[in-house]
């Protein structure tokens, strides 16, 4: 099994894993940010005119993260739903609340508990909806029981990639439809199309040269890794960040039917820069809205952004 650090076992791994999940949500929780971080639930964020984080702002949210395709009526549908890495489930409890019966499973038992406690808060839903721990890398799934398997920005936690992906295509019912949306990290031409496009906020008013250097000082390392293989320290605090990154995709393909395949976030830098800075809110939306257009454009025109979205159907 793939552990990195390569001098850390497995199992410190996953307790490193939970910890910084558990410390992420705390944080989240403490600040305000809903624990049903989706769009569709803008009424639980709470607006605050001071703030720069765009988890506190509806509109920046959406804008940027677009999750309606694993809500769409094409591709979920009625019946028995699993949610995969499923965090504290709002995913779960949106699949739920559109009639379906719903397991989560995510590693992290305190996570797993918030998650219950808000599923708790349910009203009148004939539908089930159980959450549990578990480690996706070993986990076994009963044959042919779900009509829909979907995941949301997890499954690049997850190291093997190709065992879980079988265990999903044997655990869906004929028929059956698995859906997702994830990080697969830069590749070569989007890291460099981030860091000639990082100079134009500068058009968008935002001044702070240093916040700016530095992430393309981090751009320009992760360009050299790429070009000689050089060592580069990992950014996140996750233990398996982007561990099963670049599988997603070619497992994707070999174990399913792809329905569709659609890329995000190729210049997601400048967006994200934009989106922390201290610009009006309006002139933020604007400009955001604006380079979130030429993100699709590229996408449309070949480019992979550091996120995909699959609907793909069991073979
Ligand atoms: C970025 S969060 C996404 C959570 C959720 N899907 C959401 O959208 O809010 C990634 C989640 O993957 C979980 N995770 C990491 N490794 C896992 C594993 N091996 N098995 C199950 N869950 C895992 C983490 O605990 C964390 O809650």
């Amino acid at each position: 099994m793939e552990t990195r650090p390569d001098y850390k076992s497995y199992d410190s791994l996953v307790e490193d894993e939970i910890k910084f999940w558990s410390r992420e949500l705390v944080k989240s929780i403490r600040k305000g940010i809903p624990i049903n971080l989706d769009y569709s639930n803008s009424h639980l964020f709470k607006e605050s005119g001071k703030s720069n984080d765009i988890y506190f702002h509806p509109e920046v949210y959406k804008e940027m993260y677009d999750k309606s395709f694993l809500l769409d009526k094409s591709t979920i549908r009625y019946g028995k739903a699993l949610d995969l890495v499923c965090g504290p489930g709002w995913l779960a409890r949106e699949l739920n609340k559109r009639g379906m019966d719903v397991e989560g499973l995510e590693l992290n038992p305190f996570i797993v508990g918030v998650a219950n406690l808000y599923s708790r808060k349910r009203k009148n839903n004939k539908f089930t909806l159980k959450y549990s721990v578990s480690d996706l890398n070993k986990a076994v799934f009963e044959k042919e029981k779900y009509d829909v398997i979907c995941a949301d920005s997890g499954l690049h936690h997850i190291s093997k990639i190709d065992r879980l992906f079988r265990q999903i295509s044997k655990a869906l019912k004929p028929g059956g439809r698995f859906v997702f949306r994830e990080h697969i990290d830069r590749d070569f031409p989007t890291s460099i199309l981030n860091i000639i496009t990082l100079p134009i906020v500068f058009m968008a008013g935002y001044k702070n040269y240093w916040k700016v250097a530095k992430k393309a000082r981090s751009l320009i390392k992760e360009t050299f890794y790429m070009v000689f293989n050089r060592g580069e320290t990992m950014e996140w605090g996750s233990a398996f960040e982007d561990a099963g990154a670049s599988e997603i995709v070619s497992c994707a393909k070999k174990y399913f039917n792809v329905e569709i395949e659609r890329y995000s976030f190729t210049i997601f830098t400048p967006v994200r820069v934009i989106a922390d800075s201290n610009l009006e809110l309006d002139k933020k939306i604007q400009w955001i809205n604006y380079f979130m257009k030429i993100d699709r454009k590229l996408n449309q025109n070949g480019f992979h952004g550091e996120c995909v979205e699959f609907l793909l159907t069991k073979r």
